[in-house]
């Protein structure tokens, strides 16, 4: 077992994750990525919309590792015009996996290191808001935080501009139109609203859903919120898509079980990369050089 003897050992390795940005640009020295995207659970096949390149996988990359979730494949792709590239992380490290924030904050920190101005987060969340149903597409207009720790906590880096950056709006409002004519151009319903994080990796008890409900919560799920920190901090536009692959605890009267949830987010898989594709073309229509 690796010892974790304090909070700051949880803190990112900055030089830990310059190391890894060294090692992907030597693989592709000339891309200049436009944007990213991170793929959440069970939507490894979503990044074949993009029709990928080129292909690094996660344990090539120091610090990122081997994603351990199921469902979770671990390679980074990257798509498109290579002087305007889409990074496309398939497959997303968790705060509950217990290695800390270098392993979830370095998709973003590659990105925006190689000058990705862009980020889609995307993810699976259980469904609070009553017209919710498993399988709809949720574009996330803003979070609660409520995971119990910080990516930011630990030395201040001006990587992440400043040490208490705001957060009045993380989420980009012109990505999220975009993401509006996306869902319209792949006959998708759009539905937007507030995406709350736990940390897991338990699901929630039936009183806790319904406390997140008066707050203000629409859905909920383990992962995105610290990333669109991260992101929005590093000087990133944001934006956000939840799968809902259930409904809440307490809201279904069924057990909540990690196999449904995956099932959902695969039944899903179709309209996310409908959505995606439909969202990254008209990111680099608007992007020309
Ligand atoms: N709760 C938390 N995380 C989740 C859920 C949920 O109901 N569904 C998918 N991820």
């Amino acid at each position: 077992m690796k010892q974790r003897p304090s909070l700051l050992s949880w803190a990112m390795d900055m030089s830990a994750m310059a190391r890894a940005f060294a090692t992907v640009r030597r693989r592709w020295p000339r891309l200049k990525p436009l944007a990213a995207v991170v793929l959440g659970s069970g939507w490894g096949e979503v990044a074949e919309a993009f029709e990928p390149r080129g292909e690094i996988g996660y344990s090539e990359i120091p610090g990122l590792g081997a994603a351990g979730v199921q469902g979770h494949a671990g390679r980074l792709l990257w798509a498109g015009p290579a002087g305007r590239a889409l990074l496309i992380f398939q497959g997303r490290r968790h705060w509950y996996e217990g290695d800390g924030w270098t392993p979830v904050a370095l998709p973003i920190y590659l990105a925006r290191r190689w000058g990705a101005r862009s980020l889609m987060l995307t993810n699976a969340a259980g469904g609070i808001r009553r017209d919710l149903r498993a399988g709809d597409l949720m574009a996330v207009r803003d979070h609660i935080h409520a995971m119990g720790a910080h990516p930011l906590v630990g030395p201040h880096d001006t990587f992440w501009g400043p040490r208490f950056p705001d957060q009045t709006a993380v989420y980009d409002p012109t990505l999220r139109s975009l993401l509006r004519d996306a869902f319209l151009a792949a006959g998708v319903r759009w539905k937007e609203g507030v995406y709350l994080a736990v940390s897991g990796p338990t699901y929630e008890t039936p009183s806790e859903i319904a406390a997140f409900r008066r707050w203000g919560a629409d859905a909920v799920g383990m992962s995105t919120a610290p990333e669109a920190m991260l992101g929005h901090a590093a000087g990133m536009r944001v934006a956000a898509l939840s799968c809902i692959s259930n409904l809440a605890a307490g809201i279904a009267h069924t057990p909540l079980s990690h196999e449904d949830v995956a099932r959902a987010a695969a039944e899903a898989a179709p309209r996310m990369k409908a959505v995606l594709s439909q969202w990254w073309k008209r990111l680099l229509e608007i992007s020309e050089p």
